[in-house]
């Protein structure tokens, strides 16, 4: 289990986006987080955005789909380029064939829970993915505070990817930040999206190398034991 940091681009000056691709040089994916406004209540980027990005950067792109209709919607964003593309459970007509739509299409499919939303519905689906999204805050916009109670979902989830032997890796989204991140990593998690806490940094390679030691040392330690 490798960690992986994919700062969010929802933080970043959309008005000079392939030079903020740039400026985390050390990151392992670029989150790009599309809202439609109906989903959630925010407006952000589509498919020609996406186009542009991947011609823009070498680093490979996450799409954290946050829209409606995303049956008909996410196997676009692979053919514009996505490497990995995140639909939400709870927007899916059907998970199952679109997750084997992204796979067929080229790239990593991955299904996000809102927080109220539990795992144990999905068990069964999980060898159908290639990444668990949880988020840990209400999705829509970025800047808020991390929900501590969404850490025994993450537990759980980790011990459910254990318990099938899957290679399934677990993101988080959502106020991760220097103060949660190793928390996070405790509970089980391996991807960690960060915005605000890389954009908003000074320098933001230097904030992506901050985040992932501490989520490496976290991981050394970690047990996943769940308390629950
Ligand atoms: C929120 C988005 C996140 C957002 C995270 O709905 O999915 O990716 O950019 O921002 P921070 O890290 O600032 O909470
Ligand atoms: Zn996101």
């Amino acid at each position: 289990m490798a960690v992986q940091i994919n700062p969010s681009i929802l933080s970043a000056d959309f008005a000079r986006l392939a030079e903020e691709a740039k400026a985390v040089d050390g990151a392992d994916w670029l989150h790009v987080d599309v809202m439609d406004n109906h989903f959630v209540p925010n407006l952000t980027l589509g498919l020609p955005v996406v186009e542009s990005l991947v011609r823009a950067t070498d680093t490979p792109l996450d799409c954290h789909l946050m829209i409606e209709d995303v049956d008909r919607w996410a196997p676009q964003y692979v053919e514009a380029g996505a490497g990995s593309v995140t639909f939400h459970a709870e927007a899916a007509a059907a998970p199952v064939r679109l997750a084997r739509e992204i796979r067929a299409k080229g790239a990593r499919a991955s299904m996000a829970l809102k927080p109220a939303t539990p795992i144990e519905p999905y068990e069964d689906l999980l060898p159908e993915l290639d990444m668990l999204l949880i988020m840990t805050v209400e999705p829509g916009f970025g800047g808020q505070a991390f929900l501590d109670i969404m850490l025994p979902k993450i537990c759980r989830t980790r011990e459910l990817i254990s318990k099938h032997g899957l290679e399934l890796w677990l993101q988080v989204d959502g106020g991760v930040s220097a103060s949660t991140i190793e928390r996070c990593a405790e509970a089980g998690a391996d991807v960690f999206v960060a915005g605000s806490a890389v954009y908003g940094a000074a320098d933001p390679s230097a904030a992506v190398r901050a985040l992932r030691n501490q989520a490496e040392r976290a991981t050394a330690q970690a047990s996943w034991a769940c308390d629950d």
